[in-house]
C-alpha cells in the first residue's frame, strides 16, 4: 500500500519567484494592516479600497516575471509521479501551483483570480481590475462582486476534505509558512494527534517557523532548494 502524503504551502514557497510574503520584515502586513484589506468589516467599510488592494496584487501576479520556482515544480513532480495519493494544500492565493502543473490542489483560503458574486454566489475567473461597478458575469447583478479570497474572520474553504486527509496520510509536509495562522496552523498537531500513529510530519522553511518544535524532522533553506532535493528524496524511496 503506497504512503498518502499532504503537503501544504504558505506565501514561502512564492518568495522567490517575486511575491511578498506576510510576516518577513519586508511583507505585506508591514505595509498595510490586515484591519483595512482583508477583513469583512474593511470590504463593508471601504470596498474601494480592499478591491484597489486586491487589484494592486492580482497585477503584480499577472506580471510576466512572476513564474512558478524549482519548489513548486518539484511537488508537480511529487504528484506525478508517487504511487500514493498527494493532495496538495495552499493557504496561497496565487496560481502558481496549477501553472506548474499540481492538480489535486485545494486553495483553502480562496483565489485571487476568481470573483464572488454576493447576489447569487456563483465563482468566475477574475483577471482585470474590479471595482464596486464590476457585473457579475453570471446574474448581471452589478457592484456585487469580491474576490473570492478568504478574510480574517471567514471559514476556509475545504476544511472537511482537508481535515480526513490528514487524519489518513503517512506523510504531512509544510513548506514556506510561519504556522502562525489557524486552522492551517494546527494541521501539524491534526496528524499528530488524530492522524496515524506511524505518520511522519516535516517542516520545509527559510527558518524555523512558529510550530517547527511540534515537527518530526525540519529542514531550513530557500523552497526553491530544500524542495527539490526533498522531492529527489523521497522519490528514491518509493
Ligand atoms: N523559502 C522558504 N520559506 C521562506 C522563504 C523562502 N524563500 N522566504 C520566506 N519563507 C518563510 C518565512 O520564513 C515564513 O516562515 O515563509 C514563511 C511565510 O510566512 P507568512 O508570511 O506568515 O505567510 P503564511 O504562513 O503563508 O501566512 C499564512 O496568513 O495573512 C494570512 O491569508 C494569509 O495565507 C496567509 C496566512
Amino acid at each position: 500500500m503506497s504512503k498518502s502524503v499532504v503537503i501544504l504551502t504558505g506565501a514561502g514557497i512564492s518568495k522567490e519567484s517575486g511575491l511578498d510574503t506576510f510576516r518577513d520584515a519586508d511583507g505585506i502586513w508591514a505595509k498595510v494592516r490586515l484591519e483595512d484589506v482583508a477583513t469583512p468589516e474593511a470590504f463593508q467599510r471601504d470596498p474601494n479600497r480592499v478591491h484597489a488592494f486586491y487589484n494592486h496584487r492580482r497585477d503584480g501576479l499577472m506580471h510576466s516575471n512572476v513564474q512558478p520556482n524549482a519548489a513548486h515544480r518539484a511537488l508537480a513532480r511529487l504528484e506525478a509521479e508517487w504511487p500514493g495519493d498527494v493532495l496538495l494544500v495552499t493557504q496561497n492565493i496565487d496560481d502558481l501551483h496549477e501553472r506548474s502543473g499540481s492538480s489535486k490542489l485545494l486553495h483553502m483560503h480562496g483565489e485571487l483570480l476568481k470573483a464572488r458574486c454576493l447576489a447569487c454566489d456563483a465563482v468566475m475567473e477574475w483577471r482585470s481590475d474590479m471595482s464596486g461597478q464590476s457585473e457579475c458575469l453570471h446574474c448581471g447583478a452589478p457592484g456585487g462582486l469580491r474576490v473570492d479570497v478568504v478574510w480574517f474572520g471567514e471559514m476556509p474553504y475545504h476544511m472537511e476534505r482537508i481535515y480526513h486527509a490528514l487524519a489518513n496520510c503517512d506523510l504531512f509536509i509544510s513548506i514556506g509558512t510561519s504556522g502562525s495562522v489557524y486552522p492551517a496552523a494546527g494541521f501539524v498537531e491534526e496528524v499528530r494527534r488524530y492522524g496515524r500513529p506511524s505518520a511522519q510530519t516535516v517542516e520545509l522553511n527559510l527558518e524555523p517557523s512558529d510550530g517547527a518544535s511540534l515537527f518530526h524532522d525540519c529542514i531550513h533553506g530557500p523552497a526553491s532548494e530544500v524542495v527539490p532535493a526533498y522531492v529527489e528524496e523521497l522519490l528514491e524511496t518509493r
